[in-house]
């Protein structure tokens, strides 16, 4: 009796907290590092566009495994670990990078979303904080986790245009479960966080940001601004985009298998190299908004479309368009 109430209390609270989810970036159905590599411009497959990273091949710089994903995330069979190192420099680029893109035809810059993400770091590989790492950002960096910045650069730092808004210490084996609050009806971004099992809160209200993605411009990685080329892993479980209201509890939001249907990719729009917005862009007569325009070892185009103009960013590595 007190479990069928308890059953029928916990079926209630689901059914009223759970977003619909637009996009689901769970690793459920990639098996192997390989997997990563049936997707092209040519041949949009699966949950994830890979091709932002280093020369060497896929499995250096991505790993799936159980091991991998926040142990509370009981409908996740796997979580990934991304790696930096020496050989990650992306298109020319002097920074090194190791990210996914988000492989959907869904508009996922829409409405009132939140985008879910976890992330950890171990004591093996553990990120450099004597370095800028610019993590899980829009092109638009109108919203981001950066590490290594700031008064303390062992912190996670949450920011909205290049602004700290809240942090943390970025402990070794802890899980940081966030979810970035986007309004882009009205314009901004709030933030809510945890750690482990325990369920989202919100950490900070919603404030003005230039929320803006063409829905294939969220970056689930890392960009390191490098002064030396040591090795790095980061992990991450639990990603997903949902409609509102948020999915609080942590492990619920991601069940159902999702990721890996061709009537999706089938579906997806014809992006290519040279249409797709931003740094996906190496050469071209003009940059697009929020594309790099310029940076130590960018080779590719330094002018900006009309209305916008380069702006220095973080120079002297990152100049974008805007
Ligand atoms: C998607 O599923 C197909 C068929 O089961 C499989 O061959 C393929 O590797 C999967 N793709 C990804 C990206 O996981
Ligand atoms: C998002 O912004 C719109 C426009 O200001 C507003 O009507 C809506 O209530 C906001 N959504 C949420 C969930 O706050």
């Amino acid at each position: 009796m007190l479990a069928l109430a308890w059953a029928t209390l916990a079926a209630l609270t689901l059914s009223v907290q759970a977003g619909t989810k637009l996009w689901d970036g769970s690793f459920n159905t990639y098996a192997s590092a390989a997997d990563f590599d049936k997707w092209s411009w040519a041949n949009q497959v699966g949950a994830y566009q890979w091709y932002i990273h280093g020369s060497q091949a896929t499995s250096r710089y991505l790993a799936v495994s159980s091991d991998y994903k926040n142990p509370a995330m009981s409908t996740e069979s796997r979580g990934i670990k991304m790696t930096i190192d020496g050989t990650s420099n992306w298109n020319g680029q002097t920074m090194e990078r190791t990210e996914l893109i988000p492989q959907t035809s869904t508009n996922i810059g829409t409405g009132n979303l939140f985008y879910h993400f976890s992330v950890k770091r171990t004591n093996t590989n553990a990120p450099d904080s004597s370095m800028e790492h610019q993590v899980c950002f829009f092109e638009s960096h109108f919203t981001e986790l950066k590490y290594g910045v700031g008064s303390n650069p062992k912190n996670l730092v949450w920011m909205v245009g290049g602004v700290e808004k809240w942090s943390t210490s970025f402990t070794a084996d802890t899980w940081f479960n966030f979810a970035y609050d986007i309004n882009f009806s009205s314009s901004t971004v709030g933030l809510w966080a945890s750690t482990g099992s325990s369920p989202l809160t919100k950490v900070v209200q919603n404030i003005a940001a230039s929320t803006s993605t063409n829905s294939a411009d969220w970056h689930l990685g890392v960009l390191r601004l490098i002064t030396n080329q040591t090795p790095e892993d980061w992990y991450f479980s639990g990603v997903y985009v949902e409609n509102g209201p948020i999915t609080t509890a942590i492990g619920s939001g991601s069940s159902g298998g999702g990721g890996n249907s061709t009537t999706t990719t089938t579906a997806a729009p014809t992006t290519t190299p040279t249409t797709s917005s931003t740094t996906t862009s190496a050469n071209g007569p003009a940059q697009s908004q929020w594309g790099q325009c310029g940076g130590n070892g960018w080779a590719g185009p330094t002018a900006c479309a009309s209305p916008y103009t380069c702006i220095a960013v973080s120079p002297p590595y990152y100049y974008q368009c805007q």
